[in-house]
């Protein structure tokens, strides 16, 4: 504002020093006047501009905000409960499950809210939960519940959340999800253990360099981690086609291609994808990928995501150049 008032006073003493040569110089007069008339937009915009993000008018970043509500949708609202300490007046145990909804949006400046979550248990509650009531307890079953339920749950996100995937945990090891725009499809994770020895150690760098970078890490005898990994496949959920209903076929192929040949191993030594490799979280999600990629019928792999300590985790989802259709 500072600079507009510095702005106009100087055109003004410009203006008022050139009045007497306005008959003579009418052209010249002409441009000026435009001149004049651009400059005073231009600042009148700025200033707006500038006042509208110091007072917090805009704000157009977008961000992901998550949500979680557990419930037992077999016992309606009174089945549902926002907390692990929380109690209820349900007569008996029914299925129990937690629903998640991402949304994303942008965020209000004078709140630091994206939107009040208590509008995202509403909606959660009440129109997700109840089309998981007497659902059968199968991918299939579930997903498709999940899928008509969508497109009511996005009208009824709360403004200006868009909704963009809602997430069922049917177990710990297990969850599905139906995303926003992908018509027809879903994704399901699967999550395992295993325990493996390691030694972070590269020839590329020196032994000073190495002791430096990976500390007790690069111990020369290794040392273990209870690794967790997290398998994400995506397909079609429909009834007509290649279906990512096959929970067993994830279990079966990860057992085999990760779990068998990884579980109570020294990477370094037993497995030949680390001979040079240095198996940091990193390169070891890299090359879980590398095995599974392409080793699923009727759905695709999505993402492997490795937590090496309960703090670290890496996700890898592929070059995309490279991914592999469904079979
Ligand atoms: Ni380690």
């Amino acid at each position: 504002m500072l600079m507009l008032n510095v702005v106009m006073k100087k055109l003004a003493k410009l203006e008022s020093h050139r009045k007497p040569t306005q008959s003579r110089l009418l052209p010249r007069r002409d441009a000026f006047g435009a001149q004049r008339f651009c400059f005073l937009h231009f600042y009148f915009f700025l200033s707006l501009f500038a006042y509208a993000r110091v007072h917090g008018l805009t704000y157009n970043a977008s961000m992901r905000l998550i949500r979680e509500i557990r419930c037992y949708p077999s016992y309606g609202a009174q089945g549902v409960t926002n907390s692990w300490a929380g109690t209820s007046d349900r007569a008996d145990l029914g299925a129990y499950r937690v629903l998640r909804a991402v949304v994303d949006g942008p965020v209000d400046p004078r709140t630091g809210y994206l939107c009040d979550i208590k509008e995202i248990d509403r909606m959660l509650r009440a129109v997700v939960a109840p089309a998981l009531r007497g659902v059968p307890h199968d991918v299939h079953s579930l997903t498709q519940a999940l899928a008509a339920a969508f497109p009511a749950a996005a009208r009824q996100c709360p403004v200006p959340a868009a909704l963009l995937a809602i997430e069922l945990h049917v177990s710990p090891h297990t969850r599905l999800a139906i995303d926003k725009g992908g018509s027809g499809m879903m994704r399901l994770t699967q999550s395992f253990e295993f325990s493996a020895a390691h030694r972070l150690f590269s020839t590329e760098l020196s032994d000073a360099e190495n002791r430096r970078l990976f500390g007790k890490c690069s111990n020369p005898n290794g040392h273990g981690h209870n690794y967790v990994l997290e398998v994400t496949v995506c397909g079609t959920h429909g009834a007509d086609k290649g279906t990512v209903t096959d929970v067993g076929q994830v279990d079966r192929v990860v057992l085999e291609r990760v779990i068998e040949p990884f579980d109570h191993k020294n990477l370094n030594l037993e497995c030949p994808e680390f001979a040079q490799l240095n198996p940091s979280v990193e390169n070891i999600a890299r090359v879980i990928w590398d095995r599974l990629d392409g080793a699923f019928t009727g759905c695709r792999l999505a993402s492997v995501r490795v937590w090496e300590t309960p703090k670290t985790c890496a996700e890898y989802t592929g070059d995309d150049e490279r991914k592999t259709d469904p079979k």
